[in-house]
């Protein structure tokens, strides 16, 4: 018989779940919103965090350009500090039950639901020639993505709040029906820095998707850009540097630098009382950049090493398979699907 005596009394971690897209740059606010909060989180959960490239496919990709991408958001992914030892780094693809899982899903969630996504109905406006069925249903997708492996929480910007209420709104149901089948998930949505506003409109949200690149500041922008973006950003005809209603560029400012040098509101506005907005914004940017200079460089380093991204990348799907694999044949046993 096994000695289990003296074995450790560990408890088991909760876990957390995150995605991004891997179309267009990783930006700023990608960054302070969702990704630095899943390296923080690989300290107290395990962590499952993946590239969603099927997601992407809701608008038209140039098919070489996807797979470039997939692989660079990868290698951005482990850049700012997502350890694929510790965490499972996977890119969604790879780990085809999340296709299976979403055709069942798909017919556990109403259309109403679907309808009233606002996010749906954004894109739909946006890409008025291609309204697919894929963008409809994207959310379910996403609740596969979190469902599949019994996430406890997903770390995400509040523009992601709705997708994760309908995902708790199709695991309760399902629960419902058939027994307690899937973890259902909290949000983790930081309380400051959900929502990064764009430089050049900044009651937009931050986008990386923004025609005008001075609207965003990428991850992998370079020292000099990041300071010539925010020397240029848009804030208001005052001259105080406090964080007050209606002076949403100075608030977004303030709120950036307050994230990046984990520096309280009240304590930024102090540093910077009784200078100009010029020196501000200098020095946000130069604090920006040099916070980011790290991961820019381990992008590269990884991007040089094919090898290492590939190896990666397939241990992260394989152990993301496993996971995968028995919450899926639970369902299938659950409905009925031989
Ligand atoms: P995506 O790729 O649009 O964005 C990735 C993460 O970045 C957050 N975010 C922001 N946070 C603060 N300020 C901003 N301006 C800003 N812009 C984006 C987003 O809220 C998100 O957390 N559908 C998801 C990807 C996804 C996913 C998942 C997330 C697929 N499956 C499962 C969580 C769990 C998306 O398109 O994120």
């Amino acid at each position: 018989m096994e000695n289990t005596q003296n074995a450790p009394v560990t408890e088991k971690k909760k876990i957390s779940l995150s995605g991004i897209q891997p179309t267009g740059v990783m930006t700023l606010g990608n960054y302070i919103g969702a990704v630095r909060n899943w390296v923080k989180f690989q300290q107290e959960y395990d962590c499952i965090y993946m590239i969603a490239n099927l997601h992407a496919l809701t608008v038209r990709q140039d098919p070489a350009a996807l797979k470039k991408s997939t692989i660079a958001a990868y290698a951005l992914m482990l850049a700012c500090g997502v350890d694929p030892e510790r965490s499972i780094a996977f890119v969604q693809s790879q780990v085809p039950y999340h296709t299976e899982l979403t055709w069942i899903l798909n017919c556990y969630t109403q259309f109403g639901e679907m309808s009233r996504m606002t996010q749906f109905k954004d894109k739909s406006a946006k890409h008025a020639d291609n309204i697919n069925v894929g963008l409809f249903s994207y959310p379910v997708l996403m609740a596969t993505d979190i469902l599949l492996y019994q996430s406890d929480v997903v770390p995400v910007g509040d523009d992601q709040k709705q997708h994760l209420e309908v995902t708790r709104d199709i695991a309760e149901r399902f629960n419902g029906i058939y027994g307690n089948v899937f973890t259902v998930p909290e949000a983790y949505i930081p309380p400051s820095g959900a929502r990064i506003m764009s430089l050049v409109d900044p009651t937009k949200k931050m986008s990386k998707s923004d025609e005008n690149p001075n609207a965003f500041v990428a991850v992998l922008d370079d020292k000099d850009t990041v300071i010539r973006k925010f020397k240029r950003a848009v804030t208001d005809s005052e001259a105080e540097i406090v964080y007050r209603e209606g002076k949403d560029g100075i608030n977004n400012l303030l709120t950036i630098y307050s994230a990046v040098t984990g520096k309280t509101i009240a304590e930024v506005e102090a540093e910077f009382a009784g200078k100009g907005y010029g020196d501000f914004k200098l020095a946000v940017g130069e604090t920006v950049a040099d916070h980011l200079r790290p991961a820019r460089e381990k992008f590269n380093e990884y991007m040089a090493d094919k090898a290492f991204l590939e190896n990666a990348m397939r241990s992260g799907a394989e152990r993301a398979a496993y996971i995968a694999r028995k919450t899926m044949s639970k369902v299938n046993k659950k409905v009925g699907i031989i």
